[in-house]
């Protein structure tokens, strides 16, 4: 490293030392900060009226959150309340990746609640990337972390994680860390090693959530339910990988459907277990007490 760089690397350093000592005090006065031994992770709200009583103040940041349900239980509106309220209640700016909706419509749904996405948008507080399914070799990574680079995203929704596995193939995933497998410089180890598509979905999604957790942002990874099992997920793997697992669920009885919310998973948090009402409201999700269906 030349003199420069280095000078460079420390100022850099001593800057994000400085914004972490900032929020550190922030946290502190807020009773939200656990530290170990000088081992700091700091508590971040959910914004989902209701929910952080259930996991022990709310996400620890950095976390990998696995939000899962079947088709229209609200993960979508989920994400985007995350992130909307990310901004206005904890001053946090977002990024959210898209397979599924044009951001238009994303925009369009958000409006319902009050939640001015378009503002937000102009403001650069909030993102909104459009992944492309048709682009075969897609360095799916490089591009959710320089957007979420772009506008400093400390939160990241990716909508949705089964659509990604679906297309897996068409994506190229970074693999670091490891000799360069051509031979050609001997015995390094290449930071940044290749890209390869991969055959095997598992494999894919369990190196996919690593590396966007890599990113550092708490991220919400929105993914289907396959109706009609008990299976939390299609790929098997994405809810032992993920910090968190929370469960959207519609119960369809003969008088009335309702919808309910459960914390299967919290890493590192003293999670209420169990079913939660979860019910929309004019300002968005609210988790509430559970009341037995009839
Ligand atoms: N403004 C609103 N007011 C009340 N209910 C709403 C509103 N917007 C959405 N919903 C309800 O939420 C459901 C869908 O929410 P959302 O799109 O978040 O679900 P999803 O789990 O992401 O669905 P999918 O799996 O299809 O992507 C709708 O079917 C509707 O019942
Ligand atoms: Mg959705």
């Amino acid at each position: 490293m030349t003199k420069d760089k280095n000078e460079r690397f420390h100022e850099k350093l001593s800057r994000i030392k400085k914004e972490i000592n900032e929020k550190h005090e922030l946290h502190e006065k807020m009773g939200m900060t656990n530290e170990i031994k000088g081992f700091q992770m700091k508590k971040t709200i959910s914004g989902i009226k209701g929910l952080d009583p259930l996991i022990d103040g709310g996400f620890l940041e950095s976390h990998s959150i696995l939000v899962c349900g079947e088709p229209g239980t609200g993960k979508t509106i989920f994400g985007l309340q995350f992130l909307y309220n990310g901004v206005h209640d904890a001053d946090e700016n977002g990024l959210f990746v898209s397979v599924e909706d044009h951001p238009n419509r994303l925009g369009y749904y958000a409006n319902a609640f009050g939640w001015d996405f378009f503002k937000a948008q102009d403001q650069r507080k909030i993102d909104i990337l459009r992944v492309p399914i048709d682009h075969r070799g897609y360095k799916i990574v490089d591009a959710i972390s320089e957007r979420a680079e772009e506008i400093g995203a400390k939160r990241i929704v990716i909508d949705s994680l089964s659509s990604i596995n679906i297309n897996a193939k068409m994506f190229d995933l970074p693999l670091r860390d490891q000799p360069d497998p051509t031979g050609t410089i001997k015995g390094k180890i290449l930071h940044t090693a290749g890209y390869v598509p991969f055959e095997d979905m598992q494999q894919f999604t369990y190196l996919f959530i690593s590396r966007i957790a890599d990113i550092g942002a708490t991220t919400l990874f929105l993914t289907d339910t396959p109706p009609g099992t008990a299976a939390l997920t299609k790929d098997g793997v994405s809810e032992f990988v993920c910090d968190g697992v929370i469960h959207l669920q519609l119960h369809d009885t003969s008088k009335n459907v309702s919808r309910t919310l459960t914390v299967k998973k919290m890493r590192g948090a003293n999670m209420v277990p169990g079913m939660n009402s979860l019910r929309f409201t004019k300002t968005g999700l609210e988790v509430g007490e559970f009341k037995a269906f009839y």
